[in-house]
């Protein structure tokens, strides 16, 4: 560990050149930021159970990535050669949305691909998991209610886990509570859960949506681990000293979520606004009030075009809506007025922009989002297939797309970078609680 340069000095930026040499190419950059470099000695130094609440962008997923890297440290030799015993040290990833994990299955593939380390996502999108696949994944991406469900599914070895997502989360996780302990036990001995033994790091992203109902099926997943680890068949297991570490944008009560997952105070890192790469300047504007609720909503439709002529100037924008409807009627309503100007189109600026977007409205099998796109508008939201969402997220990242009307579901932990962000009406209808 001599070779991996000074330690504790708080401010200097940590060089990826610190890092053993097989590990410096998954990142594409030479400095870590100050963030990253003051929990390199935490993350990549030692193994407690951490808790890092930083702001959106502040590049959090590289403390992540550093924590996979502590692990697989465990497979270099002293003369700096990776030996990767597969499947044998496994890390599993979790966060709130499929979208969320597709993007990082996508990321991880390329980066730790090279290191021979084999991802394996398991969401509602990839078509059902097999025993092998998983016990030989070495990182395993997934959303809390398919790990439970994909966990049930190996038990009763059904090969359609996505059936058994229908059941409802709330009996899920009772059921999960009280088979809990037969399962694991049955599991582990006749290899159906064998991989749980395997596990020795959990990364979950987005901590702070805990207190949404998809909050239980993650503190299910985790109690699970936390009860199979201290399991006395587990002792010489990777699982029996696994290590929890939970990021999240900024919460109020990061200590709540470190005393569950037993992390030491030296595990808690606090970050605030002053990390934000890039500085926010926030304006509310208010509109008189309509009739009702719905007929408002609607009425902050025709505003939303002007709104983006005097702060977006064209450059990139998102506008956030609190339904699907409301994301695709909000594009709709922009690409008509857009396509109203014709050739003074403020989201068209180029010829061949235009040709891109024509192209790619061809392949598009959403005939709305496909009459949009030619205006320089799209939207995204969780009713559009797979296909079309990677479109959509490709042209607005190349700038083809300049405004994207979207739910929020974009808004966890999705990379695309926007000059200006419109939140449309700040209420939405909870189904749960059957009011706004
Ligand atoms: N040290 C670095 N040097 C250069 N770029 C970096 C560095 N660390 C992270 N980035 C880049 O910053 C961007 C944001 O990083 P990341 O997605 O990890 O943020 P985050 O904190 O997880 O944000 P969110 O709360 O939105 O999930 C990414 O594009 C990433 O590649
Ligand atoms: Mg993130």
């Amino acid at each position: 560990m001599a070779a991996m340069g000074p330690l504790g000095d708080s401010y200097a930026l940590r060089c990826v050149s610190d890092l053993p040499p097989p590990f410096r190419p998954v990142f594409g950059f030479r400095y870590f930021n100050s963030l990253q470099s003051e929990c390199f000695p935490v993350c990549f130094l030692s193994d407690v159970n951490m808790v890092v609440s930083a702001p959106t962008g502040s590049g959090k997923t590289v403390l992540f990535e550093l924590c996979i890297l502590r692990l697989l440290s465990r497979f270099l030799t002293t003369d700096w050669w990776f030996n990767l015993l597969k499947g044998t040290l496994k890390t599993i990833y979790i966060a709130p949305m499929k979208a969320l994990v597709q993007e990082k299955m996508r990321d991880w593939k390329v980066k730790l691909g090279s290191l021979g380390i084999n991802c394996l996502e398991m969401t509602g999108d990839s078509e059902f998991f097999n025993k092998k696949a998983i016990h030989d994944s070495d990182l395993i991406l997934t959303t809390p209610e398919v790990y439970v469900t994909t966990c049930f599914a190996s038990y009763y070895d059904l090969n359609k886990p996505l059936l058994l997502q229908t059941i409802s989360l709330f009996l899920l996780t009772n059921i999960c509570m009280q088979k809990f302990d037969s399962m694991s036990r049955h599991g582990v001995r006749d290899g159906g859960l064998g991989f749980f033994s395997d596990i020795a790091l959990v990364l979950i992203d987005e901590v702070h949506l805990l207190n949404d109902p998809r909050g239980a099926a993650l503190e299910a997943v985790v109690s699970r681990i936390k009860m199979l680890s201290r399991l006395g068949n587990m002792k010489s297991a990777p699982l029996a000293n696994v290590r929890f570490i939970a990021v999240s944008a900024t919460i109020s009560n990061a200590e709540d979520i470190a005393e569950w997952l037993l992390a030491p105070p030296e595990g808690i890192k606090r970050f605030g606004e002053e990390m934000r790469p890039v500085k926010l300047t926030t304006k509310v504007l208010g509109y008189a009030p309509a009739k009702n609720d719905f007929l408002f909503e609607r009425r902050l439709q025709s505003f939303i075009f002007d709104i983006l002529m005097q702060h977006s100037r064209g450059k990139s924008a998102l506008v956030f809506c609190s339904t699907r409807k409301g994301a695709q009627e909000a594009a709709q309503c922009l690409s008509q007025t857009a396509g109203s100007l014709g050739y003074s189109n403020p989201f068209m600026k180029s010829m061949q922009q235009y040709e891109h977007l024509r192209e790619a409205s061809l392949t598009c099998s959403d005939k709305q989002l496909q009459s949009c796109i030619v205006y320089g508008v799209g939207f995204h939201n969780g009713g559009l297939c797979l296909k079309d969402r990677s479109l959509v997220e490709g042209l607005f990242l190349k700038g083809d797309l300049q405004i994207l009307c979207t739910t929020n579901t974009l808004a966890h932990g999705i990379n695309l970078p926007a000059h200006t962000v419109v939140i449309k009406s700040t209420q939405f209808f909870n189904k749960e609680k059957g009011s706004y």
